[in-house]
């Protein structure tokens, strides 16, 4: 295995170019299985999780092809409908190919993605909403057997808790149904917008974008997608947060603002200068002159978009580590989200956790320092990255390829920003 060193302490100054958003890569590539034919994926992120995804859709019979960030997947020939354990248990995200196996062919054998490190992850909500659909749902063997004699029938479904993926799912579950299907407190991720953007142009009929009630109109068929994949607003982030835990300045290009209202304003609260474009973020300090700078604090509790994205929450301990005051985090999506803490520990964060409740007291900008460090999961990994690019001295991270699972390039982007970063085999 592979792990990660950085030489810390240095200011990182720069451009850095967004790539296209796991998180809406992995539900468009699901999406192409509910019609036959050649789709084009455009600014298609090339990690870890979306390789994964291939092969999951090889397995199925589809048919890949890569030219540069542009993936073609060929839907015409499916073999099978089931998703085996092995390729599930690496990635959760492989569920999503239930709603659009049941839509296209009225079956699907899907292993039980199991938990990961952050929590339980249960898909009750896509369960309760296929059978609300009419799908048989036999959960055994560590599997869901789901299958439906002819097409799915439109209902109202309602999430007890506004969930992603569950959205995504029955999103592309209902689009071939016969009737209306209504999502009531469905997820408001611009994944999501994304999802319905796709689908709309294959010849679905989804309104509510954007909202937290999408009525689904059934069609009887769709035709082969040519979309593309927005940028990734936690890569966004993450980098707009290394360059504050650094002291520098610099510039996120290829990206959205408008889809991190609440980061922005969290990096405002503590004092950063952030100025936006369409498609860039540049973030600075007020008086750079300053050879030490301070940072101020702010609490965050995670909450459903457009509140502080649960994938940002440890990316800002490691920063407001740096701070010089104290501030709470409050992680309410999921119930094992401070793995984190224990590594950050060891470079001399001063972190208490209760519960849902962290506090962390800031040690200023040359608080933490360089250590051996263990990644848990990919966005407790990327705070470890942070927090080593601020500390002084060296950090070593082991078990990187939680890292890769979801930052493309991630050596050559923080070296581009003048990072002191390379890999090591273990
Ligand atoms: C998506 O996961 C993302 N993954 C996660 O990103 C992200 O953290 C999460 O949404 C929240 O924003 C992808 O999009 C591939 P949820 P998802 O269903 O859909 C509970 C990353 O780092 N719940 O919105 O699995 C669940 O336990 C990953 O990129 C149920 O109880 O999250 C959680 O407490 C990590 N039953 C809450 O809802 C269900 O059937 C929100 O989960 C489904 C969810």
């Amino acid at each position: 295995m592979e792990k990660l060193i950085i030489e810390g302490g240095r200011p990182l100054y720069g451009e850095v170019k967004i790539s296209g958003a796991k998180n809406a890569a992995l539900p468009l590539m699901a999406a192409t299985l509910l019609s036959p034919g050649r789709h084009i994926l455009r600014n298609m992120p090339d990690l870890r999780d979306t390789r994964t995804f291939i092969r999951l859709l090889a397995n199925l019979g589809v048919k890949s092809e890569r030219t540069g960030n542009v993936l073609v997947l060929d839907t015409t020939d499916i073999l099978h409908t089931e998703a085996p354990y092995e390729l599930v248990k690496t990635m959760r995200a492989s569920v999503l190919v239930l709603g659009p196996l049941l839509a296209r062919f009225g079956k699907a054998k899907v292993s039980l993605p199991g938990g990961c490190a952050i929590g339980a992850r249960p898909i009750n909500f896509h369960i309760m909403g296929l059978e609300r659909l009419g799908v048989t749902c036999k959960l055994e063997g560590g599997y869901v057997d789901a299958a439906i004699e002819g097409p799915m029938r439109g209902d109202v479904i309602y999430f007890d808790i506004p969930s992603v993926t569950g959205t995504e799912n029955l999103l592309m579950a209902s689009v071939l149904a016969e009737g209306t299907t209504v999502l009531k407190n469905a997820a408001k991720e611009p994944e999501i917008g994304n999802l319905v953007d796709m689908l709309n142009g294959m010849g679905a009929n989804i309104e509510g974008r954007d909202t937290d009630r999408l009525t689904v109109h059934g069609v009887s068929s769709l035709s082969p997608a040519d979309c593309a994949i927005i940028p990734d607003r936690i890569e966004t982030g993450t980098y707009l947060i290394a360059l504050a835990a650094t002291g520098g300045a610099g510039t996120v290009t290829n990206c959205n603002p408008a889809h991190l209202p609440s980061l922005l304003e969290k990096l405002r609260d503590v004092g950063l200068r952030i100025s936006e474009t369409e498609s860039t973020i540049s973030l600075d300090w007020p008086k750079r002159e300053d050879k030490q700078q301070r940072l101020g604090n702010v609490d965050i509790k995670t909450m459903p978009y457009p509140g502080y994205p649960t994938d940002l929450q440890a990316q800002f301990m490691a920063l407001m580590s740096l701070s010089s005051d104290t501030c709470v985090i409050n992680e309410t999506i999921f119930e094992n989200r401070f793995m984190h803490v224990a590594e950050l520990h060891r470079m001399g964060a001063r972190i208490k956790v209760d519960g849902h409740f962290a506090v962390v007291t800031g040690r200023g900008m040359s608080g933490l320092s360089g250590a051996q460090v263990m990644a848990t999961d990919l966005r407790a990994s990327s705070s470890l990255v942070i927090a080593g690019l601020a500390a002084s001295g060296r950090t070593e991270i082991s078990r990187i390829y939680h890292l890769e699972r979801g930052y493309e390039n991630l050596v050559d982007k923080l070296t581009g920003l003048g990072a002191r970063v390379w890999k090591e085999q273990e």
